[in-house]
């Protein structure tokens, strides 16, 4: 017989994106991709192509990457959209077009500013459209949460005549609560049996959006929309860890429904994504928080101890917890060693980036005793997934702070030689930055800092990231750095965004003479 399946559609590299400050470039996009096949997701929402040249180009490289997930861009019921996601996923081994538009009375009249009867001609026409690059199409009724139910019966009846094979659901401003979300997907799945997927995709403005996917997937919904650490628009969209383990914790309930997810692959997913956009998971976070699985009482200590079930529902290990903190590599170790580790870890790397990422290692290991997964993480999305480094820092001196004033000089590598400069700021970091604007004559204004330790104890490493404002027609660009020093990985973070920067700049001038 065969299993009864929720298929997981994975935004992350989409309405994840769309997180204030969680914007990524593209060599991160594709590390994330790469981590959500071998999570086994069943679909990627690699982007929205139509959005910028950006997004498409991601989009089409996660396409030719992916062996095995379906690779699906976003669009808007607009043929220009849908032309644009249709191109993006060209090369997919699999490939769907999610094209949208919004049937709620509110979103209707005032931001399309469309009848009912427009709309549904609109979403008719896009899904033909987009039929002509793929016949997996799915539509979504954007706000279906605040939809007039004849009104969704309507517009999904006419998509399936146009070829629509998954009809999404959103719950677009997080809106419902459980009891009627799970109503109204299963008087849709009643309406449509089997003539196509009812997906549903939950955002989490009133801390409902799992609760409302897990009500739909018991009432028949067979595609869920989430993303990695719940990361997502305003609060956030449901968080996969949480649906894929509650399924599979509470089979029982849920009928056995299951996903197809290695779960063992949730931990390492988790901080991936945290790692690349800088957003950390709560710790008190259900099953990727830094507590999710720590017992502090000493009478919950004592219980699991005894016998692990006694407070824990779920075992570290059944989402990849458990060798999470182990001593991995000392300064001993070589190259081969090193290799094998990154491989095991999940990460295909050129020759290039293997030695430049050992080379890293090697020159942590010397200075910190215990090297830990996390660590390594860190070195390999700091060393693989930036941009060119038209800027590079070579050096960093800083004064005593407490006495004087605040006061740094830095060398940087552009073209081949070392610039050196110094300068006073009303504090180091401040005192660092300004130094490197001076050097690039690229004035940077900071937008955003934020500090994380890596691993624990007083020898870990320091990644920062930075969003920076470069010009006032671009958005501000993010850079990470790391060190066990926080004002060397300051630093770098600070000239990887300005590297971001002149990549974008770069691009943007050979599109404007047409040549992308
Ligand atoms: O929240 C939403 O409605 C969306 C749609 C585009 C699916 O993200
Ligand atoms: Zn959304």
């Amino acid at each position: 017989m065969s299993k009864d399946i929720v298929k997981i559609f994975d935004t992350t590299l989409r309405d994840g994106e769309q997180s204030p400050g969680a914007s990524m470039n593209m060599e991160e996009k594709i590390q994330i991709a790469m981590q959500l096949e071998k999570l086994r997701v069943d679909v990627i929402e690699a982007g929205f192509a139509a959005a910028s040249p950006g997004d498409f180009e991601a989009i089409s490289n996660i396409a030719k990457e992916i062996e095995h997930s379906t690779v699906c861009s976003l669009a808007r019921a607009l043929s220009r959209d849908i032309k644009a996601a249709g191109d993006a996923i060209l090369h997919a081994k699999r490939k769907r077009i999610h094209t949208f538009i919004a049937t709620s009375p509110i979103h209707m009249q005032y931001k399309l500013q469309m009848s009912p009867d427009q709309v549904i001609k609109k979403a008719v026409e896009a899904v033909a459209y987009a039929k002509t690059f793929t016949p997996d199409v799915e539509f979504s009724c954007e706000d279906a949460g605040r939809s007039e139910m004849s009104f969704l019966k309507e517009i999904l009846d006419a998509v399936i005549a146009a070829g629509a094979t998954t009809l999404n659901i959103p719950d677009t401003v997080g809106y419902r609560m459980p009891d009627e979300m799970g109503a109204m997907i299963r008087e849709l799945c009643d309406f449509v049996g089997d003539r196509a997927i009812i997906s549903v995709h939950c955002h989490n403005d009133l801390g409902l959006a799992t609760a409302n996917s897990l009500a739909s997937v018991k009432n028949g919904a067979r595609q869920v929309e989430c993303t990695i650490n719940g990361l997502g628009e305003r609060a956030g969209n449901a968080a996969m860890e949480e649906i894929v383990m509650a399924l599979k914790t509470r089979n029982d309930f849920f009928g056995g429904v299951d996903t197809n997810i290695n779960t063992r692959e949730i931990y390492p997913a988790s901080r991936l994504v945290a790692s690349i956009t800088g957003i950390a998971p709560q710790p008190n976070k259900a099953i990727v928080g830094k507590n999710a699985f720590a017992h502090e009482s000493g009478i919950h200590q004592d219980g699991v101890l005894k016998h692990q079930e006694t407070y824990e529902i779920m075992h570290p290990e059944d989402i990849g917890l458990d060798n999470a903190d182990t001593i991995v590599l000392g300064k001993l170790s070589g190259r081969h060693a090193f290799k094998e580790k990154i491989e095991s870890l999940g990460y295909k790397l050129s020759d290039e980036e293997l030695n430049q990422s050992f080379a890293r290692f090697k020159l942590l290991a010397d200075k910190k005793k215990e090297i830990f997964d996390d660590d390594l993480r860190a070195i390999i999305t700091d060393e693989i997934v930036q941009v060119p480094k038209t800027f590079e820092l070579k050096n960093l001196q800083i004064n005593d702070c407490m006495t004087g004033i605040p006061s740094a000089a830095v060398t940087i590598m552009h073209k081949e030689e070392a610039i050196t400069d110094a300068g006073i700021g009303n504090g180091t970091m401040d005192a660092i930055f300004k130094t490197i604007d001076r050097i690039s004559q690229i004035p940077g204004e900071l937008k955003d800092y934020k500090v994380t330790a890596v691993t624990q104890g007083k020898d870990a490493l320091a990644r920062v990231t930075v969003k920076v404002n470069f010009d006032s027609e671009l958005p501000a660009f993010t850079g990470h750095g790391l060190s066990i020093d926080t004002m060397i990985a300051s630093a770098r973070a600070y000239i990887s965004a300005l590297n971001a920067f002149v990549y974008e700049k770069g691009n943007k001038s050979k599109r404007d003479r047409g040549g992308i």
